[in-house]
């Protein structure tokens, strides 16, 4: 395969409004790697992408964003925990396009410190200027926004009611996209990844990634992921699921197998947003060796996951292993006291 004999996705169909600014570099992690020994460890930037602060969800933004304004909404509502990074970015995006926005978020995390009650992404949230509702763990975070929704309907409000995360089938677009991304900066630089490595909260970044192969028709490289909010079998079912309704956007005769899923439940710990051994160590590792930056939610745990899996030596000596950095950086505000 070169440039020019590429298969190529087209997504024109889908109401699109552009956030990103070009493609995110992959990187080698030449120091890690050597470190670790074994598999050759690279990383796709995607918390280069600029918009309040950055990350992965901007990516399934451009196409929720799109559907929004494609239904003529002025308000976007989405739901989320205390420190939703999705959360976040949905209130940067919705300030970007001059669009109403407020986020139900819900104290889920276990967590009661100042720090993460008021730092991280819920001071950016105070400066996007979007309405917070603060709800219990135990609330119902979508029927509230349904709710509230309806209230803002009668007043004459047009709303978009966005999901966890972002992870319809029209945001999980967004990483389709990102897997003809990857193949494209993959075959211009002559390299080819065994393994995709990514962390599954909502599983829609894993599913996305899955669907957009599929869609390509090539050897889709194994995407590995590690859950970081529910068990491994529940994580399963809902990418599965997801994977399904976003290849059946782009062609409805395209399906995903279940033995394209592969998730690991270990480094979940105790549980979402609460901190492991294995989350500090590869945060540190990773700063320390590389310079870069892991969230404690997300990527602190996937890559904890990762290097476990390299050293171990189940991930074989001599694999290409592409681990997409998905942003979150505030984060580690949030959880100042764990570092
Ligand atoms: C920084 C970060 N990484 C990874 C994820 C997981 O992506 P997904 O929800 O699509 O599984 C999220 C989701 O919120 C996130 O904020």
């Amino acid at each position: 395969m070169n440039a020019t004999t590429l298969p190529r996705l087209n997504l024109s169909t889908f109401p699109r409004h552009a956030l990103l600014e070009g493609p995110t570099p992959i990187q080698p992690l030449s120091r890690l790697s050597a470190r670790l020994g074994g598999a050759s460890i690279y990383v796709k930037r995607d918390d280069l992408n600029g918009l309040g602060g950055g990350g992965n969800k901007l990516r399934k933004l451009e196409f929720l964003i799109g559907e929004a304004l494609a239904t003529g909404a002025d308000t976007i509502i989405t739901v989320g925990a205390r420190q939703s990074n999705h959360a976040r970015l949905t209130a940067a995006a919705a300030a970007r396009m001059g669009l109403k926005c407020e986020l139900v978020l819900t104290r889920t995390v276990p967590r009661f410190d100042s720090d993460y009650l008021e730092n991280g992404n819920i001071l950016l949230d105070a400066l996007f200027d979007v309405r917070v509702h603060d709800l219990s763990g135990s609330a119902n975070a979508l029927q509230f926004a349904e709710d509230r929704a309806s209230e803002l309907r009668a007043q004459g409000r047009k709303v978009y009611v966005c999901p966890l995360g972002g992870s319809s089938a029209v945001g999980c677009l967004g990483y389709a996209d990102c897997a003809a991304e990857i193949l494209a900066q993959s075959t211009q630089a002559g390299l080819s990844f065994d393994r995709i490595v990514v962390p599954n909260g909502s599983g829609g970044m894993q599913a996305g990634l899955l669907a957009g192969f599929a869609a390509l028709g090539v050897k889709t490289p194994v995407i590995a992921a590690y859950t970081v909010l529910g068990d491994a079998e529940r994580a399963r079912s809902i990418t599965l699921d997801k994977a399904n309704q976003t290849v059946r956007l782009i062609n409805e005769n395209l399906h995903v197998e279940a033995d394209a899923i592969s998730i690991d439940g270990e480094q979940l710990g105790p549980g979402y947003g609460i901190p492991t051994d294995g989350m500090r160590e590869a945060v540190r590792l990773l700063a320390s060796t590389e310079g870069l930056l892991l969230d404690p939610v997300y990527g602190g745990k996937a890559f904890a996951g990762l290097v476990k899996d390299v050293t171990s030596g189940k991930y074989a000596a001599g694999e290409n292993i592409l681990f997409i950095m998905t942003g979150g950086l505030p984060g580690l505000f949030a959880y100042r006291s764990e570092f």
